[in-house]
């Protein structure tokens, strides 16, 4: 477990991180790409870190690749992409870098890792774990193969290496729908979500069946939450992430993974919107889309928030949180990835 205080002291051995308005107001530039979601104060705060991890990824030849639900001062400050889980998948398998510094949780570093074993990985905290993923084992994969003897096994990137391994292709939320339909058998495994596989049914040609893990953060909103807020506050569109159960989905006007979302957004600019997923996807679009109101409640995802720009600045100084994964466990999940990637590129997704 990260030890903040040696984390603390470490850094301010080597690094002037006292809050700064006068830096923050030379770095208007990044500024300018979260000033409605974060307050100039806070920005000062951030504004000395930003500046350290983007002199030190030079330093290390390191790109950090952020997920959608990172914090603005992340996702605007100091990633190099930012995306769903298949664009971060991509990236990390074309990205000319040494060292990949994972700013989302423990699964997306080792997705990395499995499709770039000879570059360094770094992962901020190694608890930012996913409930997803720790829901499902290997042998998990093994007994649904047992009751479904011939059907393929299709799992969600939010899983272990050694889930993938044991898998037969991965899949993400921008991707499932067609992956599950690209496979030759009429009944398909999938897990670990068993709300993802249900709203995949409902639009694929196949017998879905599936293991019954869930997202913490998306199982709590209820189709009842949906229609009073759409009761409440009329005119708001409701978009929903597919890990939502599916009568949620069913009271949304749109449901898509976290880049559908802002495509989505982005093409239909709706005066308000209520996205009905975790609270930094809101806040990460809001300086792109002044024109759209964004309403409403989220959900915290905690594994996600475990990132912070201190614990990127550590691993980075240090680098600490190296992510290792058995190569022959490896070997059997890149398999697993590359058939995602190689089938998402054929169709065009
Ligand atoms: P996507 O970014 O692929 O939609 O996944 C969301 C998620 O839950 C990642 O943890
Ligand atoms: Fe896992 Fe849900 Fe958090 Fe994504 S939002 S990392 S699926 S717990």
């Amino acid at each position: 477990m990260l030890d903040l205080s040696v984390v603390r002291s470490t850094l301010s051995d080597h690094y002037d991180l006292t809050p700064s308005p006068e830096l923050a107001s030379e770095m208007q530039d990044i500024y300018a790409r979260m000033d409605r979601v974060v307050t100039p104060p806070d920005f000062a705060i951030y504004a000395p870190y930003i500046k350290a991890i983007n002199a030190l990824k030079k330093e290390r030849n390191a790109v950090i690749l952020g997920h959608n639900y990172m914090t603005p001062e992340i996702f605007h400050g100091v990633s190099d992409f930012v995306g769903d889980s298949l664009q971060l998948a991509m990236k990390a398998s074309e990205v000319e870098a040494d060292v990949i510094v994972q700013a989302g949780v423990h699964f997306m570093a080792e997705t990395s890792k499995i499709l770039s074993p000879e570059k360094t990985v770094l992962m901020p905290d190694m608890e930012a774990g996913c409930s997803l993923a720790e829901s499902i084992t290997a042998d998990g994969i093994e007994e649904m193969r047992a009751k479904y003897p011939g059907a393929p096994v299709v799992s969600y990137v939010n899983t272990t290496a050694e889930v993938k391994a044991a898998s037969d292709i991965c899949c993400t939320s921008s991707n499932a729908v067609q992956i599950v339909n690209a496979m030759e058998s009429d009944t398909v495994i999938m897990t670990p979500d068993q709300y993802l596989a249900q709203n995949v049914a409902n639009e694929a040609d196949k017998n879905v069946v599936y293991w019954p893990g869930s997202c913490i953060v998306h199982e709590q909103y209820t189709a009842k939450d949906l229609r009073d807020f759409r009761e409440w506050n009329p005119g708001t569109r409701l978009i929903a992430h597919p890990e939502c159960p599916p009568d949620v989905v069913a009271e949304a006007d749109f449901s898509g993974s976290t880049s559908g979302i802002l495509k989505y957004v982005t093409d239909e600019k709706p005066e308000k919107a209520m996205l009905i997923t975790e609270c930094s996807m809101a806040s990460n679009i809001a300086d792109e889309l002044p024109e759209v109101d964004f309403v409403g409640p989220c959900n915290m995802c905690p594994y996600m928030k475990k990132i912070t720009l201190e614990k990127i600045l550590y691993v980075l100084h240090t680098m600490e949180g190296q992510v290792e994964v058995d190569p022959a466990v490896a070997e059997k999940a890149r398999l697993s990835v590359q058939a995602m990637i190689d089938l998402s590129k054929k169709l065009g997704l």
